[in-house]
């Protein structure tokens, strides 16, 4: 564990405040601590914890990615937090809480369906969409009457959260429109200076954000996919609707996750996904390596451990077995990092099955890829 010096950080706070009234860019020195993911030091989520009570911001882990933390109650703590991810203030935050209960105090009135999903999914990788009590500002809901609630599956999360006051408002904790982070050393890398503290208990397990739900609706409606899936979620409340923007580039109504409608996640080269018969992807995509490389650009490629001797790139990343989505979902976000600190030009990618979390899968790499996907 990095060691920090707690009184250091408590003398630290009044300069940073002084400094922000004359100038408006304030750079922190942030302290990047090493913590497990279970039982963590109570210490240190409590300096966490005190960070947030006192306006300030922490990124922290969950089982999704790293969120970026301030909190939720406070409304200029969102203003904060929308300025270190250079993020539009009209795409409002999730509320992170630490046990079901606390969803009646933000929430007018909790409909039946919450408490059914709370019970199956919570903690877990799942986003409630319901109308907003008064207590939460409109800043961290961008302005709506609704607030997205969940109930993150990581002892330090629940302990933070916990010590923060029970409300914390986070998006992932990226630099608006790069991969989320599901490395401490990314939320470093994005947030270094931007924020007061990153508590780092390594790689995330699942890897793509929480699935989001609207339960606003007569008919519950999925606005973001992820590791809890339409057929999960079916199970237990029976008819369940896609948001039609989910994975269409060419919808022309606007998302009701205002968050979805930003390009996202995208490397800062090119990225292609092929689709179509596996024979044909794999010959189309070292088709386009060779060209592309006789171009005399820097190419890269997505593949499976099964395929990793097709290919001729300057940067081949294996996820994991071929009928292994987790490991795809796990790793997306950092090999498109990798790709980008390698400086690569052209990457691709096959397309998955959208089934299970492959949906999630296609719809972050359909964003990162702009849309871009040939079939052959
Ligand atoms: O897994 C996750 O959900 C991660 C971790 C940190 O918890 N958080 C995350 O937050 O992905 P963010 O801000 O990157 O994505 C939140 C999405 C955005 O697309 C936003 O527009 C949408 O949720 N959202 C938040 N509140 C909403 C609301 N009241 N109505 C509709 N969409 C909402
Ligand atoms: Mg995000």
């Amino acid at each position: 564990m990095v060691c920090y010096n707690q009184n250091e950080l408590l003398r630290r706070k009044p300069a940073a405040r002084q400094k922000k009234r004359e100038i408006e860019v304030v750079v922190l020195d942030t302290k990047w601590v090493k913590i497990p993911a279970h039982n963590p030091d109570l210490q240190v989520l409590k300096t966490a914890g005190e960070i947030i009570q006192n306006g300030g911001l922490v990124a922290f882990p969950t089982e999704t990615v790293y969120g970026l933390g301030g909190d939720a109650l406070n409304p200029e703590s969102a203003k904060k937090i929308y300025a270190a991810k250079g993020r539009p203030s009209d795409n409002p935050l999730i509320v992170h809480i630490c046990k079901t209960e606390d969803m009646e105090k933000i929430v007018r009135e909790v409909p039946a369906q919450a408490y059914v999903l709370a019970e199956r999914f919570w903690p877990g990788p799942l986003t409630m969409i319901m109308k907003k009590a008064d207590c939460v500002p409109a800043e961290t809901t961008g302005g709506l009457d609704t607030v997205a609630v969940r109930l993150p599956d990581h002892p330090a999360a629940l302990g933070f959260i916990r010590e923060a006051g029970g409300f914390v408002a986070a998006p992932s904790a990226n630099t608006s429109g790069r991969p989320s982070p599901t490395l401490g050393k990314y939320v470093y890398e994005d947030m270094n200076g931007r924020i007061e503290m990153i508590l780092d208990s390594g790689e995330v397990g699942i890897g793509v954000e929480s699935t989001i739900i609207d339960l606003t609706e007569d008919i519950p409606v999925i606005l973001r996919p992820g590791h809890v899936t339409l057929e999960m979620l079916q199970e237990v409340l029976g008819e369940v609707c896609l948001d039609p923007t989910m994975l269409e580039s060419d919808c022309q109504q606007a998302p009701k996750a205002p968050g979805m409608k930003y390009r996202h996640y995208a490397p800062r080269g090119e990225l292609v996904i092929v689709s179509g018969d596996r024979a044909k992807v794999s010959e189309k995509i070292a088709e386009l390596l060779e060209e592309k490389r006789g171009q005399g650009l820097k190419t890269g490629v997505i593949v499976s451990r099964e395929e990793q001797q097709l290919y001729k790139a300057d940067s081949i990343k294996v996820t994991g077995e071929r009928t292994d989505m987790a490991a795809v979902a796990r790793s997306l976000f950092r090999i498109l990092r990798e790709f980008d600190e390698e400086q690569i030009d052209c990457m691709y990618v096959q397309a998955f099955p959208q089934d299970g979390i492959g949906q999630a899968v296609m719809n972050r790499m359909l964003k990162a890829a702009g849309h871009k996907m040939i079939e052959v």
